[in-house]
């Protein structure tokens, strides 16, 4: 089931990607933030609007999602970034590709345009195929601008259109999608 995370699946998305800040090269984090964190980067998601899920199975979360601005400054207004990781025992089930899945809808029935992917690392097939399963497409390899574990780390950038993307104007005037250049990110 796919849904809405709750302030009480903070400790579960806590342990998930701790996990993958310890023993991966998805997040460019090496010290894996608290729960309090966690709980602080969930807030500033919603506090957006923007979409905060789980992917839950017999009451367990195995895994989480969410949209963020992809940069501040305003003009990047109508462009997101995803976030996804699952718990190391339920990968590669087809979790993945339903949370983002979800996550794209909601993005783009929300009127936000393009959606963008910034993968750790080159060597991540299941993150770039579960992209591009999803209709991203590959625009960029940022070469070695992580340094994790004692070796180079790539982005790789992957985008992919919401609703009709840059075919067609969004509706004049001022709307409440424009984000404050000032404000925190929620990383
Ligand atoms: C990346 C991640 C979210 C994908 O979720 P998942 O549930 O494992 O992937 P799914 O089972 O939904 O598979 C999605 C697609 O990727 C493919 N895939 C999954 N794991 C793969 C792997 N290890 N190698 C190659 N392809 C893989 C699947 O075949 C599927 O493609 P298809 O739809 O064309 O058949 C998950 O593996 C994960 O949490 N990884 C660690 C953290 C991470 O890398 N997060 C992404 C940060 S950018």
């Amino acid at each position: 089931m796919i849904r809405d995370s709750h302030e009480q699946d903070v400790g579960a998305i806590q342990a998930i990607y701790a996990h993958h800040v310890l023993q991966g090269v998805a997040s460019f984090e090496e010290v894996p933030p608290d729960m309090d964190e966690i709980r602080r980067r969930r807030r500033d998601v919603l506090d957006r609007g923007l979409p905060h899920l789980v992917v839950e199975q017999d009451r367990r979360v195995l895994g989480f999602a969410y949209a963020a601005p992809y940069r501040l400054r305003t003009a990047y207004r109508f462009t997101l970034e995803d976030s996804i990781y699952l718990a190391p025992d339920v990968l590669g089930k087809g979790h993945g590709r339903a949370l983002l899945r979800r996550l794209v809808e909601l993005c783009s029935q929300d009127g936000f345009r393009q959606m963008v992917a910034v993968i750790g690392d080159s060597g991540n097939a299941a993150s770039i195929a579960l992209h591009a399963s999803l209709g991203f497409e590959r625009v960029g390899l940022l070469t070695g601008v992580g340094f994790k574990f004692g070796g180079w780390v790539d982005s790789v950038l992957m985008q992919r259109p919401l609703g009709p993307g840059n075919r067609t104007l969004p509706p004049p005037g001022p709307n409440h999608r424009t984000l404050p250049d000032t404000a925190s990110p929620p990383s």
